[in-house]
């Protein structure tokens, strides 16, 4: 069985959260719940990297694309392709922004990993996303202008959506040999049945 402790989740602080000085501030937030760090690289991603982490279907292409094309609409702007394209577009544009300068990988370990680094980080869009959170505190950009600028929303990171999502994320970014496997003090506070030993 694999031990709930030992969940992984990826995350990417993006160029733009680099570029605002930021690393410290997020890895900070993930550090201080007890999440244990067991990889961290600063890196520049490749476009068939990018390409490959946001496997994204015709259905997500679809869906994406008819909000652009609602937006473009409501502001007045033409309307020169089909629905589907306006969606590649997006993740076009975020290839683009995530190769545009380094960006920090890392890996967290712990109990429900990806769940806590959700909550951590917020709702994708920066404009919505809780007080608190990561995006919700740090930035303030929106769909609705980085589409009609037909750029990526910048909003500072990436994590995963789901354990296995996870797995698969940390083998397009990292070789296995550069997690790290190894037991911190604190996880006897944090885990452990047996507390004997703290009183002196
Ligand atoms: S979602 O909202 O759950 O479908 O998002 P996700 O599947 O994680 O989407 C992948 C990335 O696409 C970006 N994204 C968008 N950009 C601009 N406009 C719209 N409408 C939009 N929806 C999603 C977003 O940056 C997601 O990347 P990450 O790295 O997760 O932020």
């Amino acid at each position: 069985m694999n031990l709930p402790q030992k969940e992984r989740s990826f995350v990417a602080i993006k160029p733009d959260g680099v570029q605002r000085s930021l690393v410290g501030e997020i890895i900070k937030r993930f550090e201080r719940t007890g999440l244990k760090l067991v990889c961290l690289k600063m890196t520049m991603a490749t476009a068939d990297k990018c390409w490959t982490h946001y496997n994204k279907d015709e259905k997500w292409y679809e869906e994406k694309g008819a909000n652009v094309v609602k937006n473009r609409t409501n502001a007045g702007l033409p309307i020169e392709k089909e629905a589907i394209e306006y969606g590649r577009d997006i993740i076009g544009a975020l290839v683009k922004f995530m190769t545009c300068g380094p960006v920090v990988v890392m890996v967290w370990e712990g109990n429900q990993a990806v769940n806590i680094v959700k909550k951590l980080v917020g709702g994708t869009e920066p404009t919505t996303s809780d007080v608190g959170t990561i995006r919700g505190d740090l930035t303030l950009d929106s769909y609705e202008l980085s589409n009609l600028a037909s750029r990526a929303v910048r909003n500072l990171i990436h994590c995963s959506d789901k354990p296995e999502e996870a797995e698969r994320e940390i083998a397009i970014w990292l070789d296995p040999k550069e997690i790290l496997s190894y037991r911190l003090v604190q996880e006897q506070i944090l885990y452990d049945v047996n507390i004997d030993g703290l009183l002196e």
